[in-house]
């Protein structure tokens, strides 16, 4: 008998425990900004809504999916998606955020930052988009820019269907990330936009960006140091800097790359292709990239490896390796096709397979620079015939 009410008793004071869980796990909990208090026309200032709306979501519980809705503009100063959260985010971003011009920004780095998260989707559907109103920056290239979107420590996180365009600075930067996709995104400021980097990655690992079209002022994707694992296709690039590694071993820093795939992109008057850039004084390595199938038209440098060498000899550098560059075709508007610029430590195991790169004009001249590159060519237009053993 003391038993069976001990059971009761418990039972009771359980089971309302448990109701409230399950139907927290299973519920598709939906938060709207509008219903927050956003007004979306463009001119009324919508942070503190988003702001409200993303702590609904993110102390919900279970699965929870925040509702930017489509057909709407959304004047926001800042968003700050941060976590750790309760929930696992599905963020339907249909509608349109527009940036405050210079005179309007309240000191932010970046106009959205989403951070400490597992498991955020970004889907914009075809719909969403982000204004930057960069052009209010840009004749400003000393200002302390802000950038658009920064992602710092998200790990599996899926960012998909979206616009973002004329950012002061870059537009996308991922800091300290572990499993990230970013697909169908398209990128869109002027060749003149300065530092407007597509995608900036850092200090990430397992990152992939594909199914892009990115024009920017600055590299349409730079690679940075910490970054492991960086899987790039089908993106096309141009106007732009090029995809590049790099710059690595700035403020003599110890940068690490490894383990970066490039394939199947396009390049369309680029003043780079496939870049690697080091600053003479820093260490660290840039080791196992793969540039493959690549399209090039009228490309200022299809492949360039830039370790600034200006006869500093015993200045210590980043050491670049095991670089593959296979299946480039298409026209270039220089005169130097491929320029192999390497510090006296040397570049090792360059491997030149399968390229076919020709002027753009007429008649036009092609050159190949090498400088301390080691490594091997074959079936490869234009012919290169100074890389040492
Ligand atoms: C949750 O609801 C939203 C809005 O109705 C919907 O778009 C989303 O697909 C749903 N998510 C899941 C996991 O059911
Ligand atoms: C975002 O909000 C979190 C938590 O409220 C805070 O710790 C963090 O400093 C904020 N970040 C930015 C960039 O405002
Ligand atoms: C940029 O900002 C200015 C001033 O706030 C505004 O008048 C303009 O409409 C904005 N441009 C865009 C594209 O949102
Ligand atoms: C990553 O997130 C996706 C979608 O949110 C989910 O389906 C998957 O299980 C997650 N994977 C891991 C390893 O967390
Ligand atoms: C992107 O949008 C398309 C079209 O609306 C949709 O089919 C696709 O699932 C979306 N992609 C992701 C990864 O959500
Ligand atoms: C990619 O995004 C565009 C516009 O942002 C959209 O129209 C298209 O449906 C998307 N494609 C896929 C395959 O998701
Ligand atoms: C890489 O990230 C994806 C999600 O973006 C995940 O599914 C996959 O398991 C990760 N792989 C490794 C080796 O971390
Ligand atoms: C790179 O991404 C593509 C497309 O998502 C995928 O098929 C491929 O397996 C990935 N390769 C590596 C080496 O991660
Ligand atoms: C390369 O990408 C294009 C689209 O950009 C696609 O049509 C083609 O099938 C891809 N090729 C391979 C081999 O993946
Ligand atoms: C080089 O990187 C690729 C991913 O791009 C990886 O699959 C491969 O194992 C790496 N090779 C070596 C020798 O580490
Ligand atoms: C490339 O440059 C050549 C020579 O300047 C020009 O005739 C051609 O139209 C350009 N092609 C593209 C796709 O811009």
């Amino acid at each position: 008998m003391q038993g069976f009410i001990t059971y009761v008793l418990i039972l009771s004071f359980i089971s309302p425990c448990i109701c409230i869980r399950v139907k927290y796990v299973t519920e598709n909990n939906t938060y709207n900004v509008m219903q927050y208090g956003a007004i979306g026309d463009g001119k009324s200032d919508d942070t503190q809504a988003f702001s409200r709306a993303w702590n609904s979501a993110c102390n919900a519980g279970g699965m929870s999916t925040l509702v930017i809705p489509s057909e709407k503009s959304f004047f926001v100063t800042k968003v700050n998606f941060s976590g750790p959260c309760d929930s696992k985010i599905l963020i339907q971003f249909e509608g349109k955020i527009v940036a405050p011009c210079k005179q309007e920004w309240r000191g932010e780095s970046y106009l959205i930052t989403i951070e400490y998260l597992n498991g955020l989707t970004i889907d914009g559907n075809g719909l969403g988009e982000v204004d930057g109103n960069g052009s209010t920056w840009w004749d400003c290239p000393n200002c302390d820019r802000p950038g658009l979107f920064h992602f710092h420590s998200c790990n599996n996180l899926t960012v998909s269907n979206l616009t973002i365009s004329n950012s002061p600075r870059a537009h996308v930067s991922a800091n300290k990330c572990n499993g990230a996709t970013f697909s169908n995104i398209s990128i869109d400021s002027p060749a003149h936009s300065p530092n407007t980097d597509g995608f900036d990655i850092s200090a990430s690992t397992n990152i992939s960006i594909q199914d892009s079209n990115i024009k920017a002022g600055d590299d349409c994707i730079a690679i940075n140091g910490g970054s492991y694992f960086v899987n790039v296709t089908r993106i096309t690039c141009g106007p732009g800097h090029g995809i590049s590694v790099g710059s690595l071993g700035k403020h003599n820093a110890n940068d690490q790359v490894s383990d970066i795939y490039v394939w199947n992109c396009t390049f369309t008057g680029s003043t780079n292709g496939a870049r690697i850039k080091t600053v003479p004084g820093g260490s660290g390595y840039a080791k196992n990239i793969t540039y493959e199938q690549i399209i090039l038209e009228n490309v200022t440098n299809p492949i360039i490896i830039d370790q600034d060498y200006r006869d500093l000899e015993e200045t210590p550098s980043v050491l670049v390796s095991s670089v593959t560059y296979r299946g480039f075709k298409g026209t270039f508007v220089n005169k130097v096709a491929i320029k192999l610029d390497c510090s006296s430590s040397g570049c090792l195991d360059i491997l030149l397979d399968q390229n076919n790169i020709v002027s753009a004009e007429e008649g036009g001249k092609t050159f190949v620079f090498c400088r301390n590159a080691h490594g091997t060519a074959r079936d490869t237009i234009p012919q290169v015939n100074c890389l040492s053993e």
